[in-house]
């Protein structure tokens, strides 16, 4: 089977009803990322940083997978697919895709403030502030902050590095190490970029300017048909 690697960003999930971060009316334009998606604001202020993700944790729960999400499952009957995903929600979990690596980590599970290594998953929207992890450190949110290291990134990129197909979806490629990735996808591979929006992209893409939920399904039913005539 051909391996088909797909890039997600918040816009897979804003039809779910999950806010993305740049958009018009986005997180950044709420919240300081150096408040709450920092070390530094964690330091500075724990309480609020818990808050701000109890709140993204209880909008993730009352969220549902939306057609943008589904139709990669429905890839998965053709393909060896591949999600390299930065959104730290369940839903590609809850959609059923069954190959998902998070870069930026994940809502559902907290890890020790002193060890990183110890994760435990989190029952419900909300991580009591003030939890103690067995080595003393305060539980904190599973989620890779600004300045800290991606420890997935090798994973993904060495997916990237087989790709024979690329889908961009719902991201502003913005952020770093994860949009370089799509410089480790091979020249000859094809690539399909997702988005109803103008995204600067530096390598040749086939641009679908829709929503995720029509977008993808145009994506997937190309690759089905290509498959299934070869
Ligand atoms: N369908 C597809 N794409 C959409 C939709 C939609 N319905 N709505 C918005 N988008 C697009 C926007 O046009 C934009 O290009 O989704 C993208 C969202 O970009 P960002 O808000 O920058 O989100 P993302 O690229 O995922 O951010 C990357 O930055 O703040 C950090 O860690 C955070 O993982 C996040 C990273």
């Amino acid at each position: 089977m051909k391996r088909v690697v797909v890039l997600t960003g918040a816009g897979i999930s804003a039809e779910s009803g999950i806010s993305t971060f740049r958009d018009s009316g986005g997180l950044w334009e709420q919240h300081r990322v150096e408040d709450v998606a920092s070390i530094e604001g964690w330091q500075r202020n724990a309480g609020l940083v818990q808050e701000f993700y109890n709140q993204r944790r209880k909008a993730m729960i009352e969220a549902r997978p939306n057609e943008g999400h589904l139709q990669l499952v429905r890839l998965e009957q053709y393909y060896d697919v591949h999600i390299i995903t930065q959104n730290v929600d369940n839903l590609h979990e809850r959609a059923g895709s069954k190959n998902i690596i998070h870069l930026h980590g994940e809502l559902t599970k907290a890890c020790s403030e002193r060890n990183h290594n110890y994760v435990v998953d989190i029952e419900g929207w909300e991580l009591k502030h003030g939890t103690l992890a067995p080595d003393g450190g305060r539980l904190r949110p599973f989620i890779v902050w600004f300045g800290e290291a991606v420890p997935m990134i090798e994973p993904a990129i060495d997916l990237c590095e087989q790709a024979d197909v690329l889908i961009v979806v719902g991201t502003s490629l913005n952020v770093y190490p994860a949009a370089g990735l799509i410089h480790y996808v091979p020249p000859k591979a094809k690539c399909y970029l997702v988005d109803p929006n103008a995204v600067a992209v530096q390598r040749k893409v086939t641009i679908i300017a829709e929503k995720a939920g029509t977008g993808v399904r145009k994506v997937v039913d190309e690759l089905i048909e290509d498959a299934t005539k070869n």
